[in-house]
């Protein structure tokens, strides 16, 4: 029998968390970095308003705009920036209290996508998620939302995704697949087209990408993929080692301590039928 050569120390093997958490458990855990969400999160380009705008068929300007799991009101600012009169509805009470904080004139309900709060006339433009309609079940938000706008109003969906075309993106996504069991598991963002047709409501779904990108000190970076509801679930302790090997990794990418974060912003915009009920 041919004998095998001596082979090589191998370096320690990161370790790997076996139980992943679960949908309620990600859902629930941005109240604990809310902070930290509000300060590291990256925002949405002038881009994304311009093309809601084109796919809804009216400005933001004037428009009524429910935005939902509006977070610490990242969305809710830029959109009312646009001219828009924005409602915010969140369910989580620190995200709340830092939306609060940020935008002390924009109404807040503490309501879930699946149950809002709003009577059937409540005749909105625009309902909008930003980063959050994930979390929702489409069976019950997509009704919801159709309910609450207009006729001809618009259910808007985005999310800013690590952009697969860059390089250095893809692989940290594909390094921290690796390492974190279910880390991609709730990713959503280019089915949403599918699962808004496949709901048997008659909807016809838009679908855009953008790409953009922003510099921020590596810090800024680290805080946040750490203000991703995996590393929130899994506790600061659980974190701090991906976040250090991250860091080391980045450093090989972005020597003078700047990353160059890349997005592809992923928006589906459904337009409400007027025989919608
Ligand atoms: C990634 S954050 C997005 C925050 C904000 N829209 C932004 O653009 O930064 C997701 C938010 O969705 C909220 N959320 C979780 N489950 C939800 C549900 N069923 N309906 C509405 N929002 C929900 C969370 O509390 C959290 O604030």
């Amino acid at each position: 029998m041919p004998t095998q050569p001596p082979q090589p120390p191998q370096p320690p093997q990161p370790p790997v968390s076996s139980q992943p958490p679960g949908h309620r458990t990600l859902a629930r855990a941005f109240d604990a970095v809310a902070a930290q969400y509000a300060t590291a999160r990256p925002g949405y380009p002038p881009a994304l308003f311009d093309a809601i705008e084109e796919l809804a068929g009216r400005p933001l300007a004037g428009a009524r705009v429910l935005d939902v799991g509006a977070g610490t009101g990242i969305a809710t600012g830029l959109l009312t920036a646009r001219g828009a009169q924005v409602t915010a509805v969140e369910p989580g009470a620190a995200m709340a209290g830092a939306l609060r904080t940020a935008h002390p004139g924009t109404p807040l309900v503490r309501a879930a996508g699946e149950a809002l709060p709003f009577p059937d006339d409540a005749a909105f433009d625009l309902v909008g998620y930003a980063q959050a309609w994930h979390w929702t079940d489409p069976a019950r938000s997509v009704p919801e939302a159709l309910r609450v706008l207009r006729p001809g109003g618009a259910l808007a969906l985005w999310w800013n995704i690590p952009d697969p075309d860059v390089t250095w993106a893809a692989e940290q996504e594909a390094r921290l697949a690796r390492r974190l069991t279910g880390y991609h598991a709730h990713s959503v963002a280019p089915e949403a087209p599918d699962l808004i047709r496949g709901l048997g409501l008659g909807l016809d779904p838009a679908y855009r990408i953008l790409h953009w990108t922003r510099r921020v000190p590596l810090d800024t970076h680290l805080a946040m993929l750490g203000s991703r509801s995996y590393f929130a679930a899994i506790g600061p302790e659980a974190a701090a080692p991906v976040l250090a090997d991250e860091r080391t990794a980045l450093l090989d990418v972005f020597p003078d301590g700047i990353v160059e974060e890349a997005y592809a912003l992923d928006l589906t915009v459904t337009i409400r039928p007027a025989a919608s009920s």
